[in-house]
């Protein structure tokens, strides 16, 4: 009984059921009611008809032609003069004598309906009045036997029957087909989910149409894809935290190993334990990046916007990056006009720029520069950091944000990467409700714009996401 199919088959066909009976029941009625009216006015008629002939010849002769006529019919006729006495009758007196000794008084020519009553009734009966200049000379009393009537009723109660069983299995069959139809999807989809709840996403569920079950299975099926997606990324992820884990490690353990276990000279000792505490400062910088990255996918990060004066801002990164460039003999310009501010964190604004201005650095060679501009277009801020770097490949280019992605692994390790720096970026300037964009030629350099809504001066000076 818990099954949906059941329960729905069984609603309709108690409604449809119902509905049929109901349906039968005021066309059964129907029907029997206008045969017996019809009945009814053919017995009035053919009293009528021998009333008018016995009103041309109210003689003994007439009365026994019509009385002859009846008694080979299925109908019968009594016909009486003025007093009510009968004159002739087609039928035994004694079976219809309490229909006429009903008054009879008042009569219209037409005739009257003196038994309608089939049910309980041995007859159903008509008479009509028989006037020889305007005097009731008599009457004409017609009758039919209801068992007549109870025949054809209770052939018509068969063929009602018949016709019943007939809808009622029909009908129960299209509800089973129906029921079934209905509520496949739904079992479809109840064994997606269920497959789904137990971490087997990979359902795959048929396309049903454009309405609310079709729309629901697109639902499901989508949101299978969704988490088998995460579940792979999360894999991929997991599995690439723990290869960038293991590097470091492996030096850390293999130096230390030999710090400890070999007679050293000093010099030898400095050396190892310098790369020991090079690769403990890039654990700690993955592991920081990571737990930023985290704090930004639980959306428990928080953007405190303050009005920036941007050259300022940028006044001061020139400042402290001007040396690394300079170690690195590149060329760096700063181009930003007066009076820029921006609504933005300063400490995200500046880890923002600090990344790109570090792969501008990382990712080229002496001689090469770097520009960082400033722009304001109507009412957005622009902030550029161009170089003539070695650039991206093209087919690099739309994986470039992804965690831990790198172009050439094993060189862009050497300089101390590990495919955080941009996947950090992107989400902080999406924090700030801003975008980022790329154009990078191998050999010819790499381009990041950013793009931030401008700031108003009024504008309330705290904001947080
Ligand atoms: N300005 C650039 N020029 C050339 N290649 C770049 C530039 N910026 C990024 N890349 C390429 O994109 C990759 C991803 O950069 P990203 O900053 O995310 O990581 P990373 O610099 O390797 O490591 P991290 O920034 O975490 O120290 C880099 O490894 C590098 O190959
Ligand atoms: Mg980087």
């Amino acid at each position: 009984m818990n099954k949906l199919s059941i329960k729905l088959g069984l609603l309709f066909f108690l409604i449809i059921f119902g509905l049929e009976t109901f349906m039968f029941f005021f066309l059964h009625s129907a029907l029997v009611e206008s045969r017996v009216e019809e009945e009814l006015i053919a017995l009035q008629t053919r009293g009528n008809s021998h009333r008018s002939i016995l009103e041309k010849n109210f003689d003994d002769e007439i009365i026994s032609h019509v009385t002859l006529m009846e008694s080979e019919a299925n109908t019968d006729v009594v016909i009486t003069d003025k007093n009510g006495e009968v004159l002739n009758s087609s039928i035994p007196k004694e079976r219809i004598t309490n229909y006429i000794e009903r008054p009879v008084n008042d009569i219209s020519w037409e005739g009257h309906i003196l038994e309608d009553n089939w049910k309980e009734e041995a007859f159903i009966s008509t008479v009509s009045p028989i006037e020889i200049n305007g005097q009731t000379a008599g009457h004409v009393y017609m009758f039919q036997s209801t068992e007549s009537i109870h025949s054809l009723i209770n052939r018509l109660n068969d063929h009602f029957l018949l016709t019943g069983l007939i809808a009622v299995c029909l009908t129960f069959v299209i509800i089973i087909i129906l029921s079934k139809a209905l509520t496949k999807p739904l079992i479809k989809m109840k064994e997606a989910t269920s497959k789904i709840s137990k971490g087997d996403f990979s359902v795959s569920l048929p396309k049903s149409g454009n309405d609310e079950l079709g729309n629901l299975a697109e639902s499901i099926q989508l949101l299978a894809n969704d988490l088998n997606y995460l579940k792979q990324e999360r894999n991929e992820f997991l599995a690439s935290i723990s290869h960038e884990l293991r590097t470091p490690l492996t030096y850390i353990k293999g130096y230390t190993d030999i710090v400890y276990k070999r007679d050293l000279s000093n010099e030898d000792r400095d050396k190892y334990l310098n790369i020991i505490l090079e690769e403990t400062n890039r654990l700690s910088d993955l592991v920081k990046n990571l737990f930023n990255l985290a704090k930004i996918d639980e959306n428990s990060f928080v953007i405190q916007k303050e009005l920036l004066d941007l050259t300022d801002f940028i006044d001061k990164i020139e400042q402290k990056f001007t040396p690394a460039f300079q170690e690195k003999e590149m060329r760096f310009e700063v181009d930003c006009p007066e009076g820029q501010v921006l609504m933005a964190d300063p400490s995200r604004l500046e880890q923002i720029i600090f990344n790109l201005l570090d792969n501008a650095i990382k990712y080229s060679s002496s001689g090469d520069k770097a520009i960082l501009t400033v722009r304001n277009n109507n009412h957005t801020i622009h902030i550029t950091i161009k170089d003539s770097g070695k650039g991206i490949p093209e087919k690099d280019i739309p994986y470039i944000f992804e965690r831990f992605y790198r172009v050439d692994k094993s060189r862009t390790r050497a300089l101390g990467g590990s495919g955080m720096g941009l996947a950090i970026v992107k989400e902080l300037v999406h924090a700030h409700g801003g975008t980022i964009k790329i154009k990078s030629e191998e050999n010819k350099g790499t381009e990041f714009e950013l793009i931030f809504i401008g700031a108003d001066k009024n504008e309330n000076n705290s904001i947080s996401r």
